[in-house]
């Protein structure tokens, strides 16, 4: 069965804690599909593991919507939620609009996430939200803004915490209809998970979250440098060295 917004809202209410997972590519896509994860995004995280970039701000409109479509694909009970990259949202409402409505006319999403809870991000969220597009909130560390917050954990003074608890409740009332928290101290998310009706998607901020997310390339061991809370739970890059090794040795003793 298609996983639903709805459903997402259910298992919160029930308890049953949501697994997401990143996406780049159809063959993953129809993966992690079939091994049952709930929510599969495709994030502009992608500018790293896919695209080789050293950050998430180069990547284009025209390449999430190009790889979104490939893991579409790919999916069959999935819900499929797309990040807007950099600038496709920011500088004001109607390019918010524009891009948003690209994705659904595009591909096979079912929401899209954008960072930020200030108040000029929580009204184009507002916007979208009342002309029926989904929204998923980002707040924490949000990497399109590396070059001012860093890679560091967020919410770390008591002021820290209060204006994320505060941006938290502004994106639920603007109707977001989940929220992503990413790289917070464990006792802030769970806070704002116990606080907020609507589910939690924890990434570095602790085992309080409604569910959790990673970046598929960390989980599977594809990436050169994980983030201290990913857990690897597989060695990709060795077996796939060792596999191509193989290869060339065969190719090369005929
Ligand atoms: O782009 C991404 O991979 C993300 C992570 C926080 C999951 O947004």
């Amino acid at each position: 069965m298609p996983v639903t917004i709805a459903q997402l809202q259910k298992w919160k209410q029930q308890k049953k804690s949501i697994a997401a997972l990143t996406a780049t590519d159809y063959a993953i896509a129809k993966l992690l599909d079939k091994a049952g994860v709930d929510l599969v995004l495709v994030g502009d995280s992608l500018a790293m593991v896919a695209l080789g970039y050293k950050n998430t701000l180069p990547v284009t409109l025209d390449d999430m919507i190009r790889h979104a479509q490939a893991v579409g694909r790919g999916i069959e009970n999935a819900l499929l939620i797309v990040d807007l990259p950099f600038l496709s949202y920011q500088v004001s409402t109607e390019e918010a609009m524009r891009s948003a409505g690209r994705i659904f006319k595009e591909t096979d999403a079912k929401g899209i996430k954008l960072e930020g809870g200030y108040p000029e991000m929580v009204e184009t969220i507002r916007r979208l939200v009342q002309v029926g597009i989904p929204v998923m909130g980002h707040v924490g560390l949000t990497p399109q803004s590396v070059h001012r917050i860093g890679y560091r954990v967020q919410g770390v003074t008591p002021e820290g915490a209060q204006e994320i608890l505060h941006q938290s409740k502004a994106l639920v009332e603007a109707g977001i209809f989940a929220l992503l928290l990413e790289n917070i101290p464990e006792k802030l998310a769970t806070q704002i998970t116990e606080l907020i009706p609507v589910p939690t998607i924890g990434i570095g901020a602790g085992t309080g979250c409604d569910g959790q997310i990673l970046v598929t390339h960390d989980v599977l061991g594809l990436s050169d440098w994980q983030p201290p809370f990913a857990r690897k739970y597989a060695d990709l890059q060795s077996t796939i060295t060792d596999a191509v090794k193989q290869y060339c040795q065969d190719v090369r003793s005929q």
